[in-house]
């Protein structure tokens, strides 16, 4: 299919702030990808209710998330961006699902165990989150979902559940999305070796700066290496972050500058701290003009959820009457 015509969507959770694993993992391939084709990006509020009961702090991130992807570049002209919430037919089409989807299913689910296993509770939009994300996805028909390599399984159960529905009622109501994930930057390392991530405070914020940036970079994890040492830049943390933002020339200066020796990783923390400030300079200043302008960001929000539901709508519909849900009200809703 020609990829313009390719419907392309992800989500991300309002439930903290955005890290440098979220940018590269994620929100760039969002970002280029707004040129690629027919793209529908949102904010998951009902996804982080199964990790944060903080109304205001839901809220909070949920604009704050709003600005930082406008601030990097999302074009509300190019795509549609909205609100999770904003889309009933979402929730709708999870319950659907959910009575189709057999328990074992979510019982392989790898993302609830590892939650349950650093602390969340195990409660049940945890244990059946991916069926949220499955409806996600599929009301909008979409073809491709550009996410991090930790989304796989989950993408993989929305296609079961696609194959799911469509075999039960005999005709292809879903279609089965394929993910889109970019292999060399799979897995972006926090502070301490660890893959990044909020719940671990190993991250760098894609919006930190000044003082506290330096902080956040110094205090990298390295080996003991003497500065005369030769390194190898292979196993170096503070490499494989220079890596995502260096351009080929550089990287290779930085690479043979480590394994000549007598380049200190002290040297290598600065050429880093130096790339993330050059590399989000603009969008650190659009968001700081932009923080205060509540109504604009709430307007593209709107907008976006309109779209939005229409297109969910037209999937919405056929499945309701293949299952035998009679409502009076919908088309006044769209
Ligand atoms: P976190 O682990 O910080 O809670 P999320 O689960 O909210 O992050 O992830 C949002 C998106 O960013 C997902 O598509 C995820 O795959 C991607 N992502 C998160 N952390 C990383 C990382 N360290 N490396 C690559 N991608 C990541
Ligand atoms: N589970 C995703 C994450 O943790 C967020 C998400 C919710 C999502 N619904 C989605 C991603 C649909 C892609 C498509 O980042």
């Amino acid at each position: 299919m020609n990829q313009q015509n390719q419907t392309i969507l992800s989500g991300i959770t309002p439930s903290g702030r955005l890290h440098l694993g979220n940018y590269f993992g994620a929100m760039r391939q969002h970002l280029e990808m707004q040129h690629q084709g027919d793209a529908f990006y949102f904010i998951a509020n009902y996804h982080s209710l199964t990790s944060l009961n903080d109304g205001d702090m839901i809220r909070q991130n949920s604009l704050n998330i709003a600005l930082d992807y406008l601030a990097l570049g999302l074009d509300p002209d190019k795509c549609t961006f909205f609100l999770q919430s904003d889309v009933p037919q979402v929730t709708e089409l999870t319950w659907i699902l959910g009575s189709l989807c057999p328990v074992s299913l979510m019982e392989k689910g790898v993302a609830y165990k590892d939650k349950v296993a650093s602390g969340l509770s195990p409660n049940i939009g945890l244990f059946t989150y991916p069926i949220l994300q499955a409806a996600d996805i599929l009301i909008y028909n979409s073809d491709l979902v550009p996410v991090g390599a930790d989304q796989k399984q989950n993408i993989e159960i929305c296609r079961d559940l696609a194959g799911k529905l469509n075999h039960t009622y005999g005709k292809e109501l879903l279609k089965l999305p394929e993910p889109h994930i970019v292999e060399e930057v799979a897995v972006v390392p926090g502070i301490d070796g660890r893959k990044m991530s909020k719940s671990y405070n190993n991250a760098i914020g894609i919006f930190d700066e000044g003082k506290a940036l330096k902080k956040r970079v110094m205090s990298i994890q390295t080996d003991s290496a003497a500065l005369e040492d030769p390194k190898d830049p292979d196993s170096c943390n503070v490499f494989a972050l220079i890596k995502l933002f260096a351009d080929t020339r550089k990287k290779e200066e930085i690479a043979t500058a480590y394994q000549q020796g007598g380049y200190g990783y002290g040297h290598a923390k600065n050429e880093l701290f130096e790339l993330i400030g050059e590399t989000f300079a603009e969008a650190r200043e659009y968001r700081k003009k932009m923080e205060k302008e509540t109504d604009y960001i709430m307007d593209v929000l709107k907008e976006g959820g309109r779209k939005a539901r229409e297109r969910a709508e037209k999937v919405m519909e056929p499945i309701r009457s293949s299952a035998g849900i009679l409502t009076t009200y919908r088309k006044e809703l769209v």
